[in-house]
């Protein structure tokens, strides 16, 4: 199952309750089945959680009139336990004069539970983290030390969390154990928050607290400790982002306005300032005596790429391999000769941070690609390009995908003298990127007449077949219609038998080296009756439908022909009233296995 929860405390000079909602609706893109916030007032903490958007819930319930200074909020993403307002966080513990919110998973919350439970705890809920509740009210109740109750807690909890905790004498604490955590400094006050758009709009101050670091924000004091209760100095650094670029603005959603803004995330991809960075990335490739790259989903695709250009253009060899299936195959070979590329727009994948860190250990020295440079994977990087397309809010990657091949075709291009041309071909690509944008109305047209679909079936062939799994990727995720890209010379060992009048193909075929042997299984798709869409800079009478490319140095067609595809699928979710922002059964990051 995919989830998330987001968490946000705070302690400030203004009412907490509007801060908080305020804080939850940008970070709900992350998980959102249910919602809730605690707040402290004449030394009691309010709870209010119930099912539903923060919007639906705040309506409901009023959140925004609860009073008080200080505060901690959730939305959550159901794991253990279903969709109920029991379910929902804050949790309290039974005295109500703690309440705690959770992000992760507690893999130990039975044997516990069942421990609290003899000790008289009562539960309420279904959920693994109303332990921590009870655990921390346990060891609090004793001397009324919240930094001796928060190291204790932190000691017997086994999984991956991060929590936050709101105590009735108006402090509140947090501690990460491998899922993010992260505090905002104002000058008046602090957040505590599980990703930085959750106080961003507030302060661009952050501290990004470490594994095993546990924060505790009273008298207006902020403390960091560690497990073993030792002070620790963690960096205070400056978060480059602008809130604005969170906005849908003038666009209906977020997913269509991040597929807009590619044209000027793929051109600062070859721009930005990743130069030394690019510098210390080949020394390490050239120097290795084995590459792996890895990623999940849609960066596992921009992992299948840079496999394809290294070969076909740098000469380097190399292995991808998806980060869920790393450890079952590439460990055992990994050593400190090797070199592993990690690519990850959240770099907070739980799959591909595994993976890393499971070679590091080796010995491998770790280079990533990543669109947030305060992340875990680029905090555990020996070195890391930034993708820096800005924050991504639709689940489904769109302009994430293009900034890292953007940055990934530059890394190549230096590698191989300029043999690649994106960054000689930059006026050109700007042309053909803004020529494919337009063709947007077209394309919905093209779906609005399109029958109920079943199958779609994407064929490209060489660096045109990783495009093709994306394409199916963001049918599957934005309009829930079965879709998959096959590597067209595949179609005869198999997928032929699945081609009939009720399914539609999409053919990616611009002219290249792969044009003819695609045109054939064109044919071979059309002699069977199915709808043949062509992506292409040459017409043809065999599609049905046909989506222009606009001419450009072939190398970079991936950049610009998987924009269709990702419109494409954004129509067609509108067109079975999904919303395309928030698909269903998904979220934003993978922060668990
Ligand atoms: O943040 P990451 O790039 O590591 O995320 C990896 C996948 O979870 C992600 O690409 C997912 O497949 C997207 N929903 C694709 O649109």
């Amino acid at each position: 199952m995919l989830f998330v929860c987001s968490i946000i405390g705070y302690k400030g000079k203004s009412l907490a309750a509007p801060v908080l909602i305020d804080s939850l609706k940008r970070m709900e893109y992350r998980g959102y089945d249910s919602v809730g916030i605690a707040t402290i007032t004449d030394g009691k903490i309010l709870v209010r959680k119930g099912v539903g958007k923060v919007a639906e819930v705040n309506k409901s319930l009023e959140l925004v009139r609860m009073p008080g200074l200080v505060g901690i909020g959730h939305t959550r993403w159901a794991t253990h336990g279903g969709v109920t307002g029991n379910n929902a966080h804050p949790h309290s513990a039974c005295t109500k004069d703690i309440a705690v919110v959770h992000n992760g998973i507690i893999e130990n919350y039975d044997a516990l539970k069942e421990e609290l439970i003899l000790l008289g705890h009562r539960f309420k809920s279904q959920t693994d983290s109303e332990v921590i509740a009870h655990l921390l009210e346990a060891h609090y109740s004793r001397e009324r030390n919240i930094k001796q109750a928060m190291i204790e807690t932190c000691n017997r909890l086994k999984g991956t969390y991060a929590f936050v905790a709101v105590f009735e004498e108006g402090a509140i604490s947090g501690a990460r154990f491998d899922e993010p955590l992260i505090i905002g400094i104002m000058d008046n006050g602090y957040f505590i928050s599980s990703d930085i758009l959750g106080f961003l709009k507030y302060t661009d101050k952050a501290i990004f607290l470490d594994n095993k670091d546990i924060a505790i924000i009273n008298a207006g004091k902020l403390e960091l400790f560690d497990f073993e209760g030792l002070s620790v100095k963690r960096p205070t650094t400056q978060v480059a982002w602008e809130l604005g670029a969170a906005e849908k603005g003038a666009y209906a959603h977020h997913t269509l306005k991040e597929i807009h803004e590619q044209v000027r995330t793929v051109i600062e991809g070859i721009s930005s300032d990743n130069k030394e960075k690019i510098g210390t990335f080949c020394n390490f490739l050239t120097n290795a005596k084995s590459i792996y790259i890895t990623g999940s989903g849609t960066s596992y695709h921009s992992a299948l790429i840079l496999k394809h250009i290294f070969g076909k253009f740098a000469k380097i060899r190399s292995e991808t391999i998806m980060s869920s299936e790393f450890q079952y195959i590439a460990l055992d070979s990994i050593d400190e000769t090797s070199v592993l590329i990690a690519i990850s727009q959240s770099g907070e994948t739980a799959d591909v941070l595994q993976s890393v860190k499971a070679a590091k250990q080796k010995g491998a020295k770790i280079l990533s690609v990543v669109n947030v440079p305060t992340s875990s994977l680029a905090r555990i990087s020996d070195s890391f390009l930034n993708v820096n397309c800005g924050p991504e809010i639709g689940v489904a990657a769109t302009k994430s995908f293009t900034g890292q091949l953007s940055v990934l075709y530059n890394l190549t291009d230096r590698l191989c003298n300029g043999c690649v041309g994106i960054a000689a071909n930059k006026n050109e690509l700007m042309t053909a990127l803004n020529l494919i944008l337009a063709a947007e109305n077209n394309i919905a047209n093209m779906v609005d007449i399109m029958d109920d679909i079943k199958d779609i079936y994407i064929l490209g062939r060489s660096l045109h077949y990783p495009i093709a799994l994306e394409g199916a990727l963001k049918i599957k995720e934005l309009a829930y219609i079965h879709a998959e890209g096959i590597a067209a010379g595949e179609l005869k060992h198999g997928p032929l038998a699945l081609i009939d009048k009720n399914t539609m193909v999409v053919v990616i075929n611009p002219l290249d080296a792969t044009f003819n042997d695609t045109i054939s299984s064109a044919h071979e798709i059309k002699a069977r009756g199915a709808i043949v869409i062509g992506i292409s800079d040459k017409e043809n009478d065999l599609y049905d439908h046909f989506i222009k490319l606009p001419k450009i140095k072939e190398t970079l067609f991936p950049l610009i022909e998987v924009i269709p595809l990702q419109t494409v699928a954004y129509y067609l979710a509108l067109k079975k009233n999904a919303d395309p922002d928030y698909p269903r059964n998904l979220a934003k990051s993978v922060t668990v296995k």
